[in-house]
């Protein structure tokens, strides 16, 4: 499958969102990343509800919400009626991860699964087969703007190893640090959607920092 690109609207102009969606619209991106941050699951706190409902209003592409917050199921109804069409959560703030997972597909949302740096892939094993996405954050969820973590590479090779025997359609998203100096090298490793915040937003022409991302595959063909 041809890679998808999600930037990601944490690193947008707040004040001028509707501009930024927009530009969004016109540019190469599949999806709209969106993080949301409640300030215990993650050290930082990024927007809400309002928010969602605000980028959804203008969005003309499928909005990727990637949930951090701690036991994200008392949300799910609430980011669905707000325009999500993808819901992650966190593997790691998840009690009942199976119910989870299950009441995403339920409200018709693509379910998806992250992990933190620290997280290993061999978690997975027995969750993988229910799940649509599995994003693998390769900064520490938080902030935008940090580096990349090499670690990554491995992990993405154990996972697309995992979802060769037990879910080949899966879709495996990498998060954070990422841009056009390494996105060749994820998608070669089994990477197909890159989420990137900094280098889209803070790149001199964003609508050809999302081209050359979409591009990048070409550089490894
Ligand atoms: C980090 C967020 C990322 C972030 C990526 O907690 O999940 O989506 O916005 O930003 P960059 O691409 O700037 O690392
Ligand atoms: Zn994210």
């Amino acid at each position: 499958m041809k890679h998808l690109i999600a930037p990601s609207v944490l690193a947008a102009d707040f004040a001028n969102l509707q501009r930024d969606v927009e530009m969004l619209n016109r540019s190469e991106a599949d999806w709209i990343h969106v993080d949301v941050m409640d300030g215990m699951f993650v050290p930082n706190i990024s927007f809400g509800l309002p928010v969602v409902e605000a980028i959804q209003k203008h969005a003309t592409k499928p909005l990727d919400v990637h949930l951090m917050i701690n036991d994200p199921d008392r949300y799910l109804t609430a980011f669905k009626n707000a325009g999500a069409a993808n819901i992650t959560v966190h593997l790691e703030a998840c009690t009942h991860l199976h119910r989870t997972v299950h009441a995403i597909k339920d409200l018709g949302c693509l379910a998806g699964v992250a992990l933190n740096p620290h997280t290993p892939i061999s978690l997975l094993e027995d969750i993988i087969a229910d799940v649509d996405m599995i994003l693998i954050m390769s900064v520490n969820p938080g902030f935008g703007g940090q580096r990349f973590i090499a670690n990554t590479y491995k992990k993405i090779v154990q996972l697309k190893q995992l979802a060769m025997s037990s879910n080949p359609e899966l879709y495996i998203e990498i998060d954070g640090g990422v841009g056009t100096y390494n996105a060749a090298q994820l998608i070669a490793a089994g990477a197909n959607v890159l989420v990137a915040g900094n280098s889209v937003f803070s790149a001199p022409d964003a609508l050809a920092a999302v081209t050359s991302l979409k591009q990048a595959n070409n550089l490894v063909a």
